[in-house]
């Protein structure tokens, strides 16, 4: 069986060429440059971790591909955290669970967050119940994981240049491998 790192790699490499959403980059280019910004801003590894993989729920499911387009909305970020809590902690998990529900906490705490939204998150937005309400957003962002999100959305939102020149998925092993379950040892590297 494939170890975390390898196969997260293999994920991307072979279905993260498929553009990010409506987007101009690509799924590989819009995990690294996340990741990227993560590490630049001094987040701890499993923020890291959590940007470089927060979409793979696109990668997923072949089907989903365009389901905004369709007017409909996957659920990437549960399907997503579903499928890595198998080998990741729930710190990344969490995080990347609750980083669509960040954009509607946003919306409404954050005055001017909604101008700097693409086109395509704005259309996704929607689709993903719109704006919370002042109560929903203050109960919202109790949650664990709820500020990690909010973290990770801001790198999310500015990971779409297409000029950006970032570190391959290599640079990100380490950190992968510092964020593992420690139940299950036997994946990691000896
Ligand atoms: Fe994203």
């Amino acid at each position: 069986m494939e170890k975390p790192f390898e196969l997260m790699r293999d994920i991307y490499e072979n279905g993260g060429g498929q553009l990010y959403d409506a987007e101009a980059v690509t799924q590989l280019q819009h995990g690294l440059q996340s990741a990227a910004l993560a590490e630049r801003s001094g987040a701890p590894s499993h923020l890291i971790v959590a940007a470089l993989l927060h979409d793979i729920g696109h990668l997923l499911n072949g089907d989903e591909r365009g389901a905004a387009e369709r007017g409909e909305d996957a659920l990437h970020e549960s399907c997503g955290a579903a499928f890595l809590s198998r080998w990741f902690r729930d710190e990344v998990t969490e995080a990347i669970r609750h980083h669509v529900a960040a954009k509607r906490y946003l919306v409404t705490a954050e005055p001017g967050y909604a101008e700097i939204l693409s086109p395509a998150s704005v259309r996704s937005l929607e689709l993903q119940g719109g704006a919370f309400s002042a109560a929903e957003a203050e109960a919202w962002y109790r949650q664990p994981g709820a500020a990690d999100a909010v973290e990770l959305r801001r790198w999310d939102d500015a990971a779409k240049d297409v000029a950006a020149v970032v570190p391959g998925f290599e640079a990100y092993k380490e950190h992968i491998e510092s964020v593992l379950k420690l139940d299950r040892p036997e994946l990691k590297e000896t």
